[in-house]
């Protein structure tokens, strides 16, 4: 597919008037997207799984304005209450995304969101909030060309959110998901996320993931910026196809149920994550001393009690520990007894792979 086959051709239909809504998860990568190109192009592919708590509740009502104007006419609300600081980055993603929903215009909105997670945990809300509102702007399209297939909604859907943040896409379906072309995934695309094609072995159904919250607070660098430090980065070219290599490498330890294998392998993604970071021009250290302490410990606990508790980053603080759902009671209670003492407050939430983003109805 290509960019073309997402501008529709006239609407058989139109509508006054309504209100939609989604929810959709957030998802942690295994192996990462870092480094893009112009038009929101993945510099290499990525492989995440879809979370199942950690999610954006969105609404969106629209009414048809009088008389179509020049301008995106929207209001954004977080919580009942209005977000002004949101609308730049809503309104990129509507100029983004115009050409392939040519109705922005002619409607007032109202987006309505919310997350689950709270809101100052250092857990970004772009990847379940772009997702959300791409989904319910589908909708939307959806009442104008009701013959939509499913399997159209849920690409454009991603496609359109990986405008709006590029991990994003990701967060439509679950529970494996894949983006950005790479020979070895049949049908992978740098447009849009696809659920992976290969056989998943039982040991990764219900994977939990605990993220511990070591620093609460606003992101050193945002992601768009850590992005850039891609562009001249003098091992960006290894690092994008080591991440193919390593997809690669993930479909027969994904196939086999490997454990082991799979943990060193998600373990030196995200520690190369953080080490490109360390050897950019500017360069950051985005873990803290108790990031390092958890690391510590888990191996530490892994070597002694043989258990499949294995971690991954991403781009700050906070440590997302990743375990079998059939090993959950000893780790939870390790985590709690030897690694919520790291975390900011005590915080940490409780959270497991997940299917993917939900229509609310009525
Ligand atoms: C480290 O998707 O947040 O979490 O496209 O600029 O919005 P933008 O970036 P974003 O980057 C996520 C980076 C990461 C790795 C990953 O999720 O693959």
């Amino acid at each position: 597919m290509s960019e073309q086959d997402f501008i529709p051709k006239e609407y058989p239909k139109t509508v006054e008037s309504g209100k939609v809504g989604w929810e959709s998860p957030s998802n942690i990568a295994l192996i990462k997207y870092w480094g893009k190109k112009k038009h929101q192009i993945p510099e290499n592919p990525s492989i995440s799984f879809t979370l199942t708590h950690c999610k954006t509740i969105t609404s969106l009502s629209y009414i048809k304005k009088k008389k179509e104007d020049s301008e995106f006419s929207f209001e954004v609300y977080l919580d009942n209450e209005k977000k002004d600081d949101f609308k730049p980055k809503i309104n990129t993603l509507f100029k983004r995304v115009e050409i392939y929903l040519p109705f922005l215009k002619a409607y007032e909105f109202t987006i309505e969101t919310k997350n689950t997670f709270p809101h100052s945990s250092g857990i970004a809300s772009s990847a379940s909030g772009m997702s959300a509102l791409a989904l319910c702007l589908m909708s939307i399209e959806r009442l104008f060309q009701p013959e939509m297939s499913d399997g159209f909604f849920n690409k454009k859907a991603s496609f359109l959110a990986r405008l709006g943040s590029g991990s994003a896409c990701r967060s439509i379906e679950g529970d494996l998901i894949v983006w950005g072309h790479t020979d070895s995934v049949k049908g992978s695309t740098d447009l849009f996320g696809i659920k992976y094609p290969y056989k998943i072995h039982d040991n990764f159904k219900d994977y939990q993931d605990t993220i511990l919250l070591v620093d609460k607070g606003e992101k050193q660098v945002s992601s768009t910026a850590g992005h850039n430090l891609m562009l001249n980065h003098p091992f960006a070219k290894e690092r994008f196809q080591q991440a193919h290599y390593n997809i690669k490498a993930l479909k027969p330890i994904l196939e086999s149920g490997d454990l082991s294998a799979f943990i060193k392998l998600i373990e030196s993604e995200a520690l190369t994550l953080h080490a490109m970071m360390m050897s950019s021009m500017p360069y950051f250290i985005l873990m803290k001393p108790n990031t390092l302490e958890i690391l510590n410990k888990i191996w530490l606990f892994r070597q002694q009690t043989g258990l499949h508790i294995s971690f991954t980053l991403d781009a700050g603080a906070n440590v997302h520990v990743l375990y079998p759902k059939n090993q959950a009671s000893q780790i939870l209670e390790f985590i709690k007894s030897e690694l919520v003492a790291y975390c900011q407050n005590g915080h940490y939430i409780c959270d497991q792979i997940g299917y993917g983003a939900q229509l609310i109805k009525n």
